[in-house]
């Protein structure tokens, strides 16, 4: 997968700029503030139709205009299309070849993208909503039916609570409404399941491999937390327990209002060892774990689209050791388009420069520099 070029308008602190870039090693080189991040970020909004750093669409916009709008080129499988992102305070607009994509779900697994970024610890210290959002927006990106299917149980797990919280008032609950809004969320819930199984499951064969790779010793395993009480996804197994679950929690969330099961809940603890790295890691073994979740999704993106997809990296070399350094390189072959952001050249190794197109960003400007 290749992003041949990004065109912004109003983005940020962008007016407007265009960006070729070259089919390898991109590299940003430019002062803090000057708008490094938001080049990537443009980037992974085009591909997801969501910022990685902020809630409110709306901070995409550059202060004091109306709208934003990104256009890339990108070439999948030898074919290229043209991509286009619209944001105005009133809507959201994505487009293929000129052609409106009316669910956003439908158009996200067309161009993926991979973003390292220091923020990406909190993968490891955050909520387990944090690590839910990372398995939804990885999983979306393969498998544009997952999104949908999640939008779904959003939407019913909202219109069974509501129910729920209701009763609580009125105290009267029509047994046969909520048994069947159950059936429906179960019905979601079994294919986020799945998905979900199976993701970790893949990242599951890679990341022990590589951690191991990078750090040279340690054991490193994702297990996802559901309390399922079963080890690999079995449909009928799992829709008998999640019907007990409902049937067990129904009285509590009479009084609650809330629906106390489901994917909605779920979460991955990160074992090192055989240890939560979050309650036991070292800051070290916390940033390792992290390259080699990432650096397995690389494997997996490829194994499944059967195309590398782009790489980010926000700053991530100035926190690595030499070692780590070299051993991220290793994974970056030719065949990858990597966009990596940069304060300062001497944190980028060698083998990196020498295969890179290098631009300069100052101050929501970019000039591609020819010689360094
Ligand atoms: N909506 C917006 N309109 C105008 N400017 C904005 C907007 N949002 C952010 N900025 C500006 O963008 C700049 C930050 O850009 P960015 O995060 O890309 O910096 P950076 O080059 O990555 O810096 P660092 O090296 O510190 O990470 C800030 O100066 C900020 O004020
Ligand atoms: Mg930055």
């Amino acid at each position: 997968m290749l992003l041949n070029n990004i065109t912004l308008v109003n983005f940020r602190n962008y007016e407007k700029v265009s960006i070729d870039f070259s089919n390898n090693i991109n590299i940003l080189i430019g002062d803090n503030a000057q708008g490094k991040t938001n080049i990537l970020e443009s980037i992974y909004v085009l591909a997801i139709t969501k910022s990685h750093r902020s809630l409110n669409d709306i901070n995409l916009i550059k202060n004091n205009k109306e709208f934003c709008k990104l256009k890339g080129k990108i070439r999948v499988n030898g074919i290229s299309r043209n991509l286009e992102f619209f944001l105005s305070n009133k809507e959201k607009r994505v487009s293929i070849n000129n052609k409106q994509i009316r669910k956003l779900t439908d158009y996200i697994s067309n161009f993926n993208i991979i973003l390292f970024t220091p923020d990406d610890l909190e993968l490891i210290k955050g909520s387990p909503a944090v690590r839910r959002k990372f398995l939804n927006i990885e999983i979306g990106q393969l498998d544009n039916h997952y999104l949908n299917i999640l939008n779904d149980y959003n939407k019913l797990l909202k219109t069974r609570n509501e129910y729920l919280k209701i009763n609580i008032k009125k105290n009267k609950l029509n047994i046969n409404y909520l048994n069947a809004l159950t059936d429906k969320i179960i019905e979601k819930a079994l294919y986020i399941y799945q998905k979900r199984f199976e993701f970790i499951n893949q990242l599951n064969k890679y990341v022990n491999n590589i951690y191991y790779d990078i750090t040279k010793n340690g054991n490193l395993q994702l297990k996802y937390i559901n309390n399922l009480s079963v080890d690999n996804y079995d449909s009928d197994k799992i829709k008998k327990i999640l019907y007990e679950k409902f049937n067990q929690n129904l009285e509590k969330e009479k009084i609650l209002g809330v629906t106390l099961f489901g994917p909605h809940k779920d979460d991955i603890i990160f074992k090192l060892d055989d240890n939560d790295i979050k309650i036991y890691g070292s800051q070290g073994q916390q940033r390792s774990c992290i390259l080699a979740l990432k650096l397995s999704e690389i494997s997996i993106f490829k194994e499944i689209t059967k195309e590398n997809p782009i790489v980010l990296l926000d700053d991530v070399f100035s926190e690595l050791d030499d070692i780590k350094k070299n051993n991220l390189i290793k994974y970056f072959n030719d065949d990858i388009q990597i966009v990596i952001t940069t304060t300062d050249l001497k944190e980028i190794k060698k083998e990196l420069l020498n295969n890179s197109c290098i631009y300069k960003v100052e101050n929501g400007t970019i000039e591609k520099l020819e010689e360094v």
